[in-house]
């Protein structure tokens, strides 16, 4: 795979030579009588700095299509807004899912929560994907949202409009609204999605950080422009409103030849990511981890965020060092790629998910805490761990099959009961 490196870099790249229009973004005859399309990701007057666009040069233009239908297949995929069930004020912890026999990326996607709607442009949908077969003959496009999946088990293999991603557990991909892509698996496959139906992922602000930290421009690859000239029937789904729809072209519509601008799919491997703790006293709030935000209109209340948990030397003197009870306006669901999080002692697995809404009490369980309280405070190094959160300021709705699926943990506040009360001696 060959990657071009930087997060909103303005690329410029073409599978053949002398594809790609020198000077002007639609000539009046393109080389080799391609079809210039211009891909907006952003309302065309939008700031500069917001401004996201490309242009594509394909074999046919994406217009060239039968009308859409319904589509019947993904059973347990749903869309904001979120009221299949009242929202529970509850902690909420899932098991990993099993992997189905038989199931492609998008029949595999499950609906756990969600927040906001489509329509809106505000909010986030959480998936979890579990699958086993590749996606042949086919492509999905989502209308409604931005997309960032990161895989726990499996690597996948993406072929979208723009060119190719291989995306490794550990590693995370974004494509954008509206891009094309199929995916394919290299065995059973299972991880997450986060639906953004708000403004794009970005890099966060690094204010007294300085210009470099947290998760570094060029550690983000977007592929080179790559196609398929392929004359056989392919299945286009896409998500629209919430809908899912099915319509069959005489051909791959992943033939964009050669394409510039500043939307694309990229990939980036959490492991790059330059974690910051204190070097001091005291635990930094976790935004200090955070690795991309969807910002809201309200300045510094995120959309969403995504923010990880990686290995990390704990040095801070005098402590708490885990991450303390908690009770917070932003809601926050989790998800663990591998190994364990550091305020559980177990019950959180890879694979796994919890949920803790708007002003709900969580920390550590009863375990931890008791560790962390006695541990002798010498560093030590957090190893093989990758957790994640997706943090909203929207309360996240949990889904039907959230609530009504074995995979709930029936006794997850048990983990938190019996704490010993403190003794004040006045
Ligand atoms: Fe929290």
């Amino acid at each position: 795979m060959a990657y071009q490196s930087g997060f909103g870099n303005s690329f410029s790249t073409e599978a053949v030579a002398g594809a790609l229009p020198e000077g002007r973004n639609s000539p009046q005859r393109p080389a080799f009588g391609l079809y210039a399309e211009q891909l907006s990701g952003a309302a065309f007057t939008a700031p500069r700095c917001e401004n996201r666009r490309s242009w594509l040069y394909r074999l046919r233009p994406s217009a060239d299509h039968p009308p859409y239908r319904p589509y019947r297949g993904a059973g347990l995929l749903r869309s904001g807004p979120f009221d299949e069930v009242p929202p529970s004020p509850n902690r909420l912890r899932w098991d990993p899912p099993e992997i189905a026999e038989g199931v492609d990326f998008v029949d595999g996607l499950v609906t756990y929560a969600g927040a906001g709607d489509p329509a809106a442009q505000a909010g986030i949908a959480v998936h979890l994907y579990a699958a086993d077969r590749s996606m042949t003959d086919r492509v999905f496009y989502d209308a409604d949202g931005e997309l960032l999946i990161a895989p726990q088990q499996g690597l996948l293999r993406l072929a979208t409009e723009l060119g190719r991603l291989e995306v490794s557990p550990g590693e995370i991909a974004l494509v954008p609204r509206g891009v094309r892509f199929r995916v394919e698996l290299s065995g059973p496959s299972r991880g997450y999605v986060c639906e953004n139906y708000g403004a794009p992922f970005r890099l966060p602000e690094l204010g007294p950080i300085g210009a470099n930290g947290l998760a570094n421009a060029r550690d983000f690859l977007s592929p080179v422009a790559w196609y398929e000239d392929r004359e056989a029937p392919v299945e286009v789904v896409q998500k629209f409103q919430g809908g899912l729809w099915t319509t069959t072209l005489d051909h791959s519509p992943l033939d964009v030849v050669a394409w510039h601008g500043n939307l694309a799919p990229v990939k980036y491997d959490l492991a790059r990511f330059n974690t910051m703790g204190t070097v001091s006293f005291d635990h930094p709030d976790p935004s200090i981890f955070t690795v991309l935000t969807s910002p809201s209109e309200v300045p510094g209340t995120a959309n969403c965020d995504f923010v990880i948990f990686p290995p990390r030397w704990m040095v801070a003197e005098d402590t708490f060092r885990p991450p303390w009870f908690h009770r917070n306006v932003m809601s926050e669901f989790m998800g663990l790629i591998h190994g364990q999080y550091d305020a559980k002692a177990g019950g959180f697995a890879p694979g796994g998910a919890s949920l803790h809404n708007c002003m709900s009490a969580h920390g550590p369980d009863r375990e931890s805490h008791a560790k962390a309280t006695a541990a002798e405070l010498a560093p030590h190094k957090i190893t093989d761990t990758m957790a994640f959160m997706f943090e909203s300021r929207f309360v996240f709705r949990p889904t039907r099959f959230a609530m009504e699926t074995p995979l709930l943990q029936a006794d997850y506040d048990a983990c938190w009961d019996g704490f010993e009360k403190a003794e004040v001696r006045p």
